[in-house]
């Protein structure tokens, strides 16, 4: 069992460990030095205002866009130079999940565990398992396109899990869900946390979500790193998240042109 291409072994390698990481897109400098480690099975939120960086960071993290610096690594694979192997180790929700309207979700996630190399033999029990795990058995036959919102973001979600990654990124889940369907949502992603012993980076305006199923707590300010605290640590004083943030977006404000 030598694993010669991660540096250490068990679970002291890193979920995700970020280094010096910067994206500029032509004059848009999107981030500017960003470093964060995770560590196995925690579950994180990766806050900050609109145009922070958020998903920059999480489609580099997943391959789909390069960086213009930094480092990457995934469960100890480098996402550039050891790309498939790192990107097999991760599970990635888009902001927009490319969903095919035609076809229906056992169809699409059967697709999706051959395009992540799900080997044969365990295929229809991975397609099974991620279906039963989103809530989607009973529609698994329909199309696509007749799902309501909340059925796509399940169906995004379970492609994002049919090949059982250790690491999820997942880009607002439960953005345009109804109170039950983001209940049943953050529900799913706390068990795959607990049972899966999945990472998760989640980001989300939804602070009481953060509260709710968050551990620890990144906060992203114009590309840079503004506040990286573990949830106890964050709320022990009394104050709720959003009296913690108000404060260090205001501070930030102030100190505005000075090094970070
Ligand atoms: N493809 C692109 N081309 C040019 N600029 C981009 C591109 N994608 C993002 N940006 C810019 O990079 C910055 C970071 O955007 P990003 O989408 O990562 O923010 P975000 O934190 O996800 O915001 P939101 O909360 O609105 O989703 C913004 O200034 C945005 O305009
Ligand atoms: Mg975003």
């Amino acid at each position: 069992m030598s694993e010669r291409n991660t540096r250490e072994s068990g679970d002291r390698v890193p979920a995700i460990a970020v280094s010096g990481l910067a994206k500029r897109y032509g004059d848009i400098e999107a981030l500017r030095g960003l470093s964060f480690e995770i560590g196995p099975g925690e579950v994180v939120g990766f806050l900050g205002p609109n145009g922070a960086g958020k998903t920059t960071t999480m489609r580099i993290l997943t391959g789909f866009i390069p960086a213009s610096d930094g480092e990457v690594r995934i469960a100890g694979r480098d996402i550039f130079s050891d790309a498939l192997e790192a990107r097999r180790a991760v599970g990635y929700l888009p902001e927009t999940p490319p969903l095919y309207p035609e076809m229906t979700p056992e169809s699409y996630i059967d697709f999706v565990a051959k395009l992540k190399d799900v080997p044969r033999a365990n295929r229809k029990r991975a397609v099974e398992r991620s279906l039963e795990r989103c809530g989607l058995s009973e529609v698994r036959n329909r199309e696509i396109r007749q799902l309501s919102k909340g059925f796509r973001q399940r169906v995004g979600l379970a492609q994002a899990i049919v090949h059982e990654p250790k690491v999820l990124i997942l880009d607002e889940p439960t953005v345009g869900l109804d109170p039950i369907q983001i209940r049943e949502i953050r529900t799913l992603i706390g068990d795959l946390a607990s049972t899966g012993g999945q990472t998760v980076l989640l980001s989300t305006h939804i602070l009481p979500e953060v509260e709710a199923i968050c551990q620890r707590v990144i906060l992203l300010d114009r590309g840079r790193m503004a506040l990286d605290q573990s949830m106890a640590e964050l709320t022990g004083g009394g104050k709720s998240l959003e009296e913690v943030f108000a404060r260090v977006m205001t501070r930030d404000e102030a100190t505005e042109g000075e090094a970070a």
